[in-house]
């Protein structure tokens, strides 16, 4: 019998049989796969047999990017997740149960210090906000409940460095694990599994795929701290799209050397800045007059990242001329983009924050924060200084 039209599937069911493999991994948008028999659904399903059924599960552009990721840390194990947020609930949801106690660096990206002090007090786990660059307070805060010590590698917006090694340390002395955001080093300055932390998370959205036009999140780390992460991910629903998953492994490519130039870029700025007289103070972990510039030193690559952040002498109404004046610099409350873009704390990321607490982390309203992107080094401070004529 011949088929109507109608009746032919137009999807191929199947690939055309080939001898090469192509050069760039393929995108695999399936959200479902075809299994050839029960046995084989419930060994994939199972987790017996390694494989893909349905994409909330895993698919391959998601392993693909994780084995990468993986190396690039040197990380037993990693996961890709819906976002940098996505991979912190991701490690709070397999890590913590009611009755566990969190350290957590007072200087965490806003929604991180969310989740982890009033999402989290909401399934009874308790919380000590510390400055993790002042150990006593953080070996004072260590409690015999306490799972998880929770700190960035390079902290927004002061760029406070900890020191991740004596962290780790004391972390391991009272049983609980050590959680680093290395979203503003990423592993081309800093694998924060050498200095002993047990897990690691990255915002991809930002420098790791460097394009500003992805939302994903990794978690990395030790296979002891792995039994229930893949099933979190998929119950709680944390999987990420194999399309971003694609253009993160295109970004990836060029990651270590867009932070390299990034870098050079950030450090021609900041010792621009800290010459300029309209300028209070400048923030920057390569200046040797940074507190954390030695830790810094030691844990980094050679490089100190790309984020410069600083204060104008005029505060808040000084920041909006400058904002005004440096309009070559998109004032776009991300980082990590090709370009440089510029934020306000006081008003995006720290906002939530009372006043004092603000005050405590010294952001004013003329704290403006930098995200340096890979143009040349002059015309970076060209833009700069037409935005510093205003002020
Ligand atoms: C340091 C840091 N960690 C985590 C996140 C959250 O990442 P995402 O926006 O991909 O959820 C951000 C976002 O700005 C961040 O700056």
């Amino acid at each position: 019998m011949t088929e109507k039209p109608d009746d032919i599937c137009p999807r191929a069911e199947v690939l055309p049989p080939q001898p090469t493999q192509p050069l760039v991994p393929p995108l695999f948008t399936a959200a479902v796969y075809r299994c050839e028999s029960i046995a084989q659904a419930d060994a994939v399903l199972g987790g017996e047999l390694s494989g893909y059924a349905y994409v909330r599960d895993g698919h391959p552009n998601a392993d693909l990017l994780a084995e990468k990721c993986s190396q690039l840390h040197g990380a037993e194990k990693a996961a890709i997740c819906s976002s940098g947020m996505g991979a912190l609930a991701v490690a709070v949801l397999s890590q913590l149960a009611p009755g566990d106690h969190v350290v957590v660096s007072n200087q965490l990206y806003g929604r991180s210090l969310t989740l982890l002090t009033s999402e989290c007090a909401r399934w009874d786990i308790t919380n000590s906000i510390v400055d993790v660059c002042n150990l006593q307070a953080v070996r004072a805060a260590l409690g015999g409940n306490s799972r998880l010590v929770v700190v960035e590698t390079i902290a927004n917006p002061l760029l406070r460095v900890p020191d991740l090694s004596a962290l780790g340390k004391l972390a391991r002395e009272t049983g609980a694990r050590l959680l680093v955001d290395n979203t503003f080093a990423s592993p081309a300055l800093c694998r924060p599994i050498e200095y002993g932390a047990d897990l690691v998370l990255e915002s991809l959205t930002k420098i790791m795929s460097g394009h500003s036009d992805v939302c994903l999140g990794l978690l990395c780390g030790r296979e002891e701290c792995w039994s229930r992460v893949p099933s979190v991910l998929s119950t709680w629903g944390l999987t990420s799209s194999p399309f971003d998953c694609w253009m993160a492994g295109r970004g990836l490519g060029t990651m270590a050397l867009r932070v390299e130039r990034a870098a050079a870029n950030a450090l021609e700025a900041a010792r621009y800045l800290a010459q300029q007289p309209t300028v209070e103070a400048v923030y920057y972990p390569g200046l040797p007059t940074h507190p954390d510039h030695e830790i810094a030193t030691r844990q980094f690559a050679g490089r100190y990242g790309s984020i410069v952040s600083f204060t104008l002498a005029g505060g808040r109404a000084a920041a909006d001329r400058f904002i005004h004046a440096a309009r070559a610099i998109p004032f776009s409350p991300s980082l990590g983009d090709l370009s440089t873009t510029l934020s306000h704390p006081e008003s995006t990321s720290h906002r939530g924050l009372s006043a004092a607490d603000r005050a405590a982390l010294r952001i004013t309203g003329g704290t403006i924060r930098l995200s340096l992107g890979i143009e040349s080094a002059a015309t970076v401070l060209a833009r700069l200084a037409e935005g510093l004529t205003s002020v």
